[in-house]
């Protein structure tokens, strides 16, 4: 996937641009994730160091130069400063399908950028990248997270008991799948 690639495609929707992020984005990725309300699900604790910013950007490029993982940062049109990031992970061209990742700066939630974010990406997994499924694992009780999926059509396929030990408890998730003849592109495509 991506084959020759040396970075990730810009992708755009009306309000936001998917991009490569570089070191210039540390700053924005650490204000990302040093929120324990965006962390409060997420699989690490806040951050408390900008080296962690650092090293998640690393890996972000070593995990895209291997073709395991691919992490755009998304920004306002208007100030090209990332506000979130949304990821393609466990690829597997074989199977062709991918599972879904997204994170919005707290300051920024309520607005629709993670729904437009996300449904770009399930644009590019299902045109572009050519996959026949994409799936997402969601706390029950994140429910902004379970109402951007269904919103963008992604169907409930199961329940995970205690699956995860995160933030100094054990957490369910719920399962969601989305296959590429049930897609049907949004407003959030350009
Ligand atoms: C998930 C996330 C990206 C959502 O982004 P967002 O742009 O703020 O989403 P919104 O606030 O527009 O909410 C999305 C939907 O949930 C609804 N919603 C939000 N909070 C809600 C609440 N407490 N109760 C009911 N509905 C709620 C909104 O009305 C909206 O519904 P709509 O699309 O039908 O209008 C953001 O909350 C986030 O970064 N969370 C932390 C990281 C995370 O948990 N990622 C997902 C891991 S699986």
């Amino acid at each position: 996937m991506l084959t020759g690639a040396s970075s990730l495609p810009t992708l755009e929707t009306p309000r936001l641009r998917l991009r490569w992020m570089t070191e210039a984005d540390i700053p924005a990725l650490f204000e990302l994730f040093s929120h324990p309300e965006v962390t409060r699900y997420w699989s690490w604790s806040a951050y408390t160091e900008r080296a962690q910013a650092e090293k998640l950007l690393g890996n972000i490029h070593k995990y895209f130069a291997e073709r395991s993982l691919f992490n755009w940062g998304f920004a306002r049109r208007e100030d090209d400063r990332i506000i979130g990031t949304c990821t393609l992970s466990d690829l597997s061209g074989q199977h062709r399908r991918a599972s879904l990742g997204y994170a919005l700066n707290r300051a920024h939630w309520g607005h629709g950028y993670g729904r437009e974010a996300v449904g770009r990406l399930v644009e590019f997994g299902f045109t572009s990248l050519e996959l026949h499924r994409l799936e997402a694992d969601v706390d029950p009780r994140n429910t902004s997270s379970l109402q951007v999926l269904e919103g963008l059509g992604f169907q409930r396929e199961g329940y995970q008991r205690e699956r995860y030990f995160l933030n100094g408890e054990i957490q369910d998730a719920v399962l969601y799948g989305l296959l590429r003849p049930e897609w049907r592109p949004g407003p959030a495509s350009s």
